[in-house]
């Protein structure tokens, strides 16, 4: 093992374990102006105070988005399973919701002003969904959680973050409590809507238009966060066509794939 992996481990895991580390980390930082974060942040071991807050903003943002759309989505769903899966999944987006927040008030990073750390066009995904449930289309508020918000955020968990996981094994278990769920309502978006499909229960220009806006506003809100993106090492260029590999994929049993450009 690397020097460097070695000082990772040695470093990131206790911090991750205990946050009263971290925490004497950044009153070290406040008292003696050294910002030890930013010293450490070309070795990507600790991204900077600023970058650590602005990464766990746009987890939290998309977990409270998918906990407001699997409560709201319970009023429309097509029958009693659907709903009481979604009841389910709500729990779950709960349960991470809380997982995330909690993990950063541990570290003493939460902000007052949380939303203003997240890129414009992430906070747009919930806009859309909204609306799209709000008139009672329910394949297109599925959509837009169980396959584009939740897509992107295993995307970025699962292609990101590979040096930050090996450096500490208390960041991989902190991203796959969340990533063995997030698997479950992905696929249990994907055969709902070919269900849905084959019961001709879509509106196919309506969910089509949903499809093409949220790709839209998706690419966007990658391109806003090149700083959350370099912390993860992830190229955005590669992870946009993989998002649009991977949507399609999920879309294709609906026959929704070409939705997508
Ligand atoms: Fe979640
Ligand atoms: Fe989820």
């Amino acid at each position: 093992m690397s020097l460097k992996k070695r000082l990772g481990k040695l470093l990131v895991d206790p911090s991750f374990r205990h946050p009263a580390i971290l925490r004497a980390v950044i009153a070290l930082d406040e008292a003696t102006g050294i910002d030890l974060m930013s010293v450490l942040k070309p070795f990507k071991m600790v991204p900077s105070r600023q970058l650590f807050v602005r990464s766990f903003a746009h987890f939290i943002t998309g977990e409270s988005i998918a906990l407001r759309t699997s409560t709201d989505l319970q009023a429309i769903a097509p029958d009693e399973r659907t709903r009481q899966y979604l009841a389910r999944q709500a729990s779950d987006e709960d349960r991470h919701h809380r997982h995330f927040v909690d993990r950063l008030g541990q570290f003493g990073l939460m902000p007052d002003n949380l939303p203003s750390y997240v890129a414009p066009n992430f906070g747009k995904f919930g806009e859309r969904i909204d609306r799209a449930i709000a008139s009672g289309d329910f394949a297109s508020g599925l959509i837009g959680n169980n396959v584009i918000v939740e897509g992107l955020a295993i995307l970025m968990m699962t292609m990101g973050g590979s040096e930050m996981r090996e450096n500490s094994d208390e960041i991989a278990k902190f991203m796959e409590y969340v990533l063995a769920d997030e698997r479950h309502h992905l696929r249990f978006g994907e055969r709902t809507l070919k269900r849905l499909a084959e019961e001709e229960k879509i509106d196919l220009p309506r969910t089509e238009q949903f499809v093409a806006d949220m790709w839209g506003t998706a690419t966007m809100a990658v391109d806003e966060i090149p700083d959350v993106l370099d912390a993860l090492d992830l190229d955005p260029g590669t992870l946009k066509a993989s998002m649009r590999d991977f949507y399609r994929a999920q879309l294709r049993p609906a026959g929704l794939e070409h939705a997508l450009a």
